[in-house]
Formats: structure tokens, C-alpha cells, sequence
């Protein structure tokens, strides 16, 4: 049997002009920065601004369909001042851009694969048959193409795209290919919500770099990756009117968690998260997001006199405060006119049916400091050709998801569904949560309880914990609905 690390290695050796080691960089970094002679470092918090994300324009309205064509390709952007970073995109952008759809209308894109490694797209969140679903071992290689449907069946909901080829794709992502998908359905928009420039997708990430500024990967490196980046550049400001915005946030990290706080202590209305619009808005002065997780917050500058800066912090480590705690920077810089409102009714959710089977899964990973930790659920690694669990379609289930470690965070993620959260702890969940979910945090040693109704697509599905290292490691399984 092949370890994890031989896999790894085997895979990005098979790259032959090795683009992802630092042999294969070095001659374009000499290129990128001839004159920098000292070690580039992350620049001081809330020098940069921070840039909006575009969008991505369909090349074709035609036949109910939008239809994209995008191209994945390393480039060189600019993440720290002056220095140009190799980076992994869909179409040049990094981070990723937005795709804007609308529930009821189809989007088509053909993903043509510019890179030297294989990779596959996974739609995160979308309900989608199983040879759209850019499965792990469902990838195309280099020179090659794929065109990926998705029906948008499903109400509104912050779903987001990235690689997801097995083995790969923890590197994949943190070099860049993620892109939010934001699909909207009709009940959002005849809400009064802050759109058009007031509605602003922010991706959250954070980031590891060497001396000469380029991404540094490593597997598992929890505590290396000190920098935050939001829209893709680190602790930046933002203008904004004093006024109501509304926050597209997602957490696109591969393994930090962020706990979000204003430095003010000021409130938030949370409106949505994963799965779209919650069905009442609340009030709260802190928004957590693990690894994957959307939340949908509006805030609102108008209590602020012009000239105020509130910073977005981060409580959460590995990092100290200096190094993770100043997300961004809000700075209020003008009045502006604000004719929008938050609803106290935002939709309503599906009811829930009965649930009539009943799972256990165990997520664990081996924390004794061991060289090759394994990444376990229910005790054992992926394996791609192995069903672990069995669903009659049309069933409503519950599934009891523990976290067995005693040190390790992780999350869970199924594909195909969007689920409830019953209870946290043996608690009923708290508003954050009571949703429409497609991720769920599961620090050390909680317990969740989901309801999932699989009544879509039949096919064999992954779940897997979010923290894509850990994926990387073997903590996934499969599901088969038939
Ligand atoms: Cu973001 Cu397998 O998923
Ligand atoms: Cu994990």
C-alpha cells in the first residue's frame, strides 16, 4: 500500500516540470523580484486596500443556460506590495472570482486545465448529479477540458467552487483555486437587503510565505500559516459609506477557523450562512466560521461618524493577536444614502421530515505527534472504491458526528445536501446555526446532530472533514444514494 507522503510526492514528481516545487519556481521568482535583494515581509496591517472580487461574465445567455469558460492557470499577482506571488487561478484571479446565478436557471462551464497536475471542480454546497460533482478521483489532466452543469435547483444559497482532486487538492486550494458561486433565488431578491456596491463578497483566508514572498505549502502546517488575507491581500482597509452593507464572507482557508469580532464590539446582523438566508435575522457581536463555512452579515456603518476605522479582529489562534487577530479594516469615509432594510422574516425553511435512520460517524486523527498522522472517519482512511454508508433514496436520516480528538479541531461537509443542525452538545444550536448548513464545526470533542433528507441525485458522494489537509489525510468516506 502507498503512504500518504509517496502519493503526495509521486503525484507532484509526475508534474515533471514541477511546478509546484521550488526547483520548478525558482527561475520565474529570480524573474519576479531581480532587484529585491532583502526578504520580502507581509506589509504592516491596513496598508493595502482591499480590492472588490470581479465577477465572472457567462459567454452565452442563450437556451435558458448561462455558459462560462474558464481557464485554469498558474500566474503572478500581487499579494504583498512590489512582489508578484505564483499563483494557482480560475481565469487570472486571485483570489477567485464570484459566478452570479439564479435559482431555476442553468449555468454550463467548460474548466479548461492549464496546469501541470490533474484537478477536478467541486461546486460546494450545490445540489448536483454525481458526474457534476467534481469528486476526488473524478479529475481531468493537464491539456484537457471538462464541462460541468449545474442545474441550480435549489433556493439561494453561498455556495463556492475549488479543486478537489484527491491528494492534491489541499495544495490546489491554498495556492489559489476557489471562487464563490453565489446563487440567488426570488424571495431574495424582493428583500430590501444592501445590494448592487453595498453587497460585498469577502473571502477570508490566511497564508504562508517564504523570503522571497511566494506561498510556502506544507502539509498540515497548522501553525505556519500566520498571514491573513482578505480578497487576497494581507489585513487591508476598505472604504465604506456610513451606511448598511451587506458581507458575502467565506472562510476559504484550508485549516484556520476565524472567530470574527468588530474592535469596537459593536453589533452584527447575521442574515444567512451556508445554505442561504436564515429565516430571521439576529443580532450578535461575533460570527465564527470554520474552515468552508459562509456566513451572510450585514452591518451597519451609520452609527459611525465619518472619519471612524473599526478593525474586523480575529479571537482565534494558532497566531497571536498580532500575527491573526486584524482581519481588515473598515474605514467610514462618506455618508451615502441607505434605502435598504433587514426584514425580520427572511423566508421560510422546507419543514423536516421524519427521519427514519439513524448513523453514528467518528471523526478522529492520530495526535500523538506521530511523523504521518493518519486522517480517520470512523476509524478508517478513504478509500475511493469502498461505500461506507448506503441511503435508500428519499429517506430522511439523522447523523450523530463526533469529534474524537482531544486537541485536533475538524468539521464535517457532506456533498449533494444541504442539512439541518439538531443540536450541539445535547444543546439546541444556537441562531448561527439554525440554517440551511452544508459544514459544521466540530471542535475538540463535540458532538453534532444532523438532519439530511436525500431525496436529489442517486450516486456515490464524499463526506469529509473541511480542513482540507485532513482530507488530504484520509478523513472522507463515501455515500451511496440509490
Ligand atoms: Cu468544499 Cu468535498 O468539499
Ligand atoms: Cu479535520
Amino acid at each position: 500500500m502507498v503512504t500518504r507522503r509517496s502519493v503526495l510526492g509521486g503525484a507532484i514528481g509526475a508534474a515533471g516540470a514541477g511546478l509546484l516545487t521550488t526547483g520548478g519556481l525558482a527561475p520565474l521568482l529570480n524573474a519576479g523580484s531581480a532587484q529585491a535583494t532583502e526578504a520580502v515581509t507581509v506589509p504592516a496591517p491596513f496598508t493595502v486596500k482591499m480590492p472588490t472580487l470581479p465577477v465572472l461574465s457567462p459567454y452565452n445567455v442563450l437556451g435558458g443556460q448561462d455558459t462560462y469558460a474558464v481557464t485554469i492557470k498558474e500566474v503572478a499577482r500581487e499579494i504583498i506590495p512590489g512582489v508578484q506571488t505564483k499563483v494557482l487561478t480560475y481565469d487570472g484571479h486571485f483570489p477567485g472570482p464570484v459566478l452570479r446565478a439564479r435559482s431555476g436557471r442553468r449555468v454550463s462551464i467548460r474548466h479548461r486545465n492549464s496546469l501541470t497536475m490533474p484537478v477536478s471542480v467541486h461546486l460546494h454546497g450545490g445540489s448536483v448529479s454525481p458526474e457534476n460533482d467534481g469528486g476526488p478521483m473524478d479529475t481531468f489532466g493537464p491539456g484537457t477540458s471538462r464541462t460541468y452543469t449545474y442545474p441550480n435547483q435549489q433556493p439561494g444559497a453561498a455556495l463556492w467552487f475549488h479543486d478537489h482532486a484527491h491528494h492534491m487538492e489541499s495544495e490546489h486550494v491554498f495556492r489559489g483555486l476557489s471562487a464563490m458561486y453565489l446563487l440567488s433565488d426570488e424571495t431574495e431578491r424582493s428583500l430590501p437587503l444592501p445590494a448592487g456596491q453595498y453587497e460585498v463578497p469577502i473571502a477570508l483566508r490566511d497564508a504562508r510565505f517564504d523570503e522571497a514572498g511566494q506561498l510556502v505549502y506544507q502539509m498540515d502546517d497548522v501553525f505556519g500559516r500566520t498571514t491573513i488575507l482578505a480578497n487576497g491581500r494581507p489585513s487591508p482597509y476598505f472604504e465604506v459609506a456610513a451606511r448598511k452593507y451587506r458581507f458575502r464572507l467565506l472562510n476559504s482557508s484550508n485549516m484556520r477557523f476565524f472567530q470574527l469580532r468588530l474592535s469596537d464590539g459593536g453589533q452584527m446582523i447575521q442574515i444567512g450562512t451556508d445554505g442561504g438566508l436564515l429565516e430571521r435575522p439576529f443580532t450578535t457581536d461575533t460570527v465564527g466560521l470554520s474552515p468552508a463555512e459562509r456566513a451572510d452579515v450585514v452591518i451597519d456603518f451609520s452609527r459611525y461618524p465619518v472619519g471612524t476605522k473599526i478593525v474586523l479582529e480575529n479571537t482565534l489562534g494558532p497566531g497571536t493577536p498580532d500575527q491573526v487577530g486584524k482581519v481588515l479594516r473598515f474605514d467610514v469615509v462618506r455618508t451615502a444614502a441607505d434605502p435598504s432594510r433587514v426584514p425580520d422574516v427572511l423566508r421560510t425553511l422546507p419543514a423536516m421530515r421524519t427521519a427514519t435512520v439513524q448513523r453514528n460517524i467518528v471523526l478522529s486523527m492520530d495526535e500523538d505527534g506521530r511523523e504521518e498522522p493518519r486522517g480517520l472517519m470512523d476509524g478508517q482512511e478513504w478509500d475511493y472504491q469502498r461505500i461506507d454508508q448506503t441511503i435508500a433514496h428519499g429517506t430522511s436520516e439523522i447523523w450523530t458526528v463526533t469529534n474524537a480528538n482531544k486537541i485536533i479541531p475538524h468539521n464535517f461537509h457532506m456533498h449533494l445536501i444541504q442539512f439541518r443542525v439538531l443540536e450541539r452538545n445535547g444543546a439546541p444550536v444556537a441562531p448561527a446555526e439554525a440554517g440551511l448548513k452544508d459544514t459544521v464545526r466540530l471542535f475538540p470533542g463535540e458532538t453534532v446532530k444532523l438532519h439530511a433528507t436525500f431525496d436529489t441525485y442517486k450516486g456515490t458522494y464524499v463526506y469529509h472533514c473541511h480542513l482540507l489537509d485532513h482530507s488530504a489525510m484520509g478523513m472522507m468516506a463515501n455515500f451511496r444514494v440509490r
